[in-house]
């Protein structure tokens, strides 16, 4: 990522889930209403004009062009999480957001509400959610606590306890989207910070591009075109996992591996008919702590 910035990957994102929740009820497939309020005015512009259906299929189209399966990927993994994730929140005491970018779900998801949320994400990217969340008046009322931190560099642990973070409760993870953006480093330190500081049962849900979309041995529909997408705007891929690998990677560092899916084959059929384009070299993964 760029110093000082705040992430575009993340404000793409928010306008791929901004641009799904504007088909709107029944039509939506992540159902993301609070994303538009999270956008640069650059793409705020874009979000609100495709409340027009003509608009917005123009510029689905361009981005499906521009990224191959990129969109659709974004919308499908987010709406797979949130439904997985659901399903347990009765059981947490507190829910943690990796590299949280511009995820509403501590707002949007009823379950999560009553929860401490803690959002670690870039300084940059923070501090640009916070304007946010200020400008639609969302900023206090519920207990969303923000921990600015550098992955790899600064001690994340350290900044979660200060926090408030309770090691004892049951935890739920989500570090979405973030992984590809980092070193092998940066992950395995992460991946052992998160063991250390888990409860047995916690779970942790997170997303990993297959290392054959990085050293092209793998061909993927959308794979070149997204890559020089995300290194021209400053944040090229850097890491992958084998899909072969995920299990002893995890069971090695006190995990237990529960599910491993690629984003097209969790998301086909969400979209109801439309058949949006998803990518295969995108995987969702819930681990537990063992
Ligand atoms: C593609 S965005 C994903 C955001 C959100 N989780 C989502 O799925 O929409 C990547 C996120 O990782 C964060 N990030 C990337 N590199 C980071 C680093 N070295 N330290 C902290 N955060 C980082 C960015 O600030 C951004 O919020």
């Amino acid at each position: 990522m760029r110093e000082n910035t705040s992430s575009r990957t993340a404000s793409q994102n928010a306008l791929f889930r901004a641009l799904d929740a504007r088909r709107g009820q029944g039509h939506t497939v992540a159902g993301d209403t609070l994303a538009e309020r999270f956008l640069p005015a650059e793409f705020r512009i874009v979000s609100v004009a495709s409340a027009v259906p003509p608009v917005r299929s123009a510029v689905e189209h361009f981005i499906d062009w521009r990224w191959p399966c990129a969109r659709g990927g974004v919308v499908a993994r987010t709406r797979v999480i949130d439904d997985a994730v659901t399903a347990l929140l009765a059981e947490a005491s507190q829910v943690v957001l990796l590299g949280a970018g511009f995820d509403s779900r501590a707002y949007r998801l009823p379950g999560m509400r009553t929860l401490p949320v803690f959002e670690v994400d870039h300084p940059a990217t923070q501090a640009a959610k916070r304007r946010g969340l200020r400008r639609a008046g969302m900023l206090d009322g519920q207990d969303v606590r923000f921990v600015p931190v550098l992955f790899g560099i600064d001690d994340a642990g350290a900044a979660l306890k200060a926090a408030g973070f309770d090691p004892e409760r049951r935890t739920l993870v989500i570090w979405e989207g973030v992984t590809n953006y980092l070193s092998a480093d940066a992950v395995d330190q992460t991946f052992r910070l998160l063991a250390r500081m888990l409860s047995a049962g916690s779970s942790v849900f997170f997303t990993y591009v297959h290392r054959g979309m990085l050293d092209g041995t793998t061909d993927f529909e959308g794979a070149s075109t997204t890559m020089r997408a995300v290194s021209h705007v400053g944040e090229p891929f850097t890491f992958g996992f084998e899909p072969s690998e995920i299990m002893a990677y995890l069971s090695e560092r006190g995990f237990e591996k529960i599910w491993d899916t690629s984003v097209a084959d969790a998301g086909s059929g969400l979209d109801k008919g439309r058949h949006t384009r998803l990518p295969a070299y995108y995987h969702l993964v819930e681990a537990r702590r063992s």
